[in-house]
């Protein structure tokens, strides 16, 4: 299982203690938060956060693209240094396009669809993706409740990776993912967990909240 703390949640007065913190604590990815405040009702900020700490860790930069227009910004996130890049498949631009050009570049790419999107929607596409992410809240905040209908889209997904991907296919769930329901997610198929509220905000820290969740593997 992977771990991927989303920074959404994190001290933006001190990103790269946080973000050396969180190594430090034994998380495998950071979860970057973009939003545009147009594709969702929150503005967060583009890749220049990310890029500020892209040398003070050494973990997989997660990008999340919750914006319109992700080819638009796509450079910046692959300067910036980011791994694995995700645009929604309910954004603007085409998604085959921006598959090709994370591809293109290197990098690892991702799609990510809300809850409201069918599982289907991502069929075709499961040969240029590396990782779908599913979203477990409405996307735009941290802490939000988990919508119980992820578990049985993850399952779905799973199986459509297996009957058609003729590959292997993360799928990250992200958003209201904590100890109460995380056994679910990883026994219906989902193998990335994202985590803001549950692990940053932790009463006893970072630690331990990641080895709470990694006990339940
Ligand atoms: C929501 C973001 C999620 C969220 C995770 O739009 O994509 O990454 O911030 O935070 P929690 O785990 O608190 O739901
Ligand atoms: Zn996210």
């Amino acid at each position: 299982m992977i771990i991927a703390p989303s920074m959404l949640v994190a001290d933006f007065a001190r990103l790269g203690e946080d973000a050396a913190a969180l190594e430090a604590a034994g998380a495998d990815w950071l979860h970057w938060d973009v939003m545009d405040g147009h594709f969702v009702p929150n503005l967060t900020h583009g890749a220049l956060p990310m890029a500020a700490c892209r040398e003070c860790c050494g973990l997989v930069f997660n990008a999340h693209l919750m914006i319109s227009e992700p080819l638009r910004y796509l450079d910046d996130f692959i300067e910036g240094g980011a791994d694995v890049i995700a645009a929604h498949i309910e954004a603007e631009d085409d998604a085959r396009e921006f598959l090709q050009a994370v591809r293109d570049a290197g990098r690892r790419p991702a799609l990510a669809i809300n809850p409201d999107t069918p599982a289907d929607e991502v069929r075709g596409l499961l040969p240029m993706i590396e990782l779908i992410t599913v979203m477990g809240v409405h996307p735009g905040f941290a802490g939000q409740e988990f919508i119980e209908d992820t578990v049985g889209k993850v399952a779905e997904i799973r199986r459509l990776i297996e009957a058609e991907a003729g590959r292997e296919v993360h799928i990250q769930v992200d958003g209201g993912v904590g100890t109460d329901n995380i056994r679910r997610l990883l026994d219906a198929g989902a193998d990335v967990i994202v985590s803001g509220s549950f692990v940053l905000q932790h009463p006893e820290g970072y630690a331990t909240a990641i080895s709470e969740l990694r006990a339940l593997e």
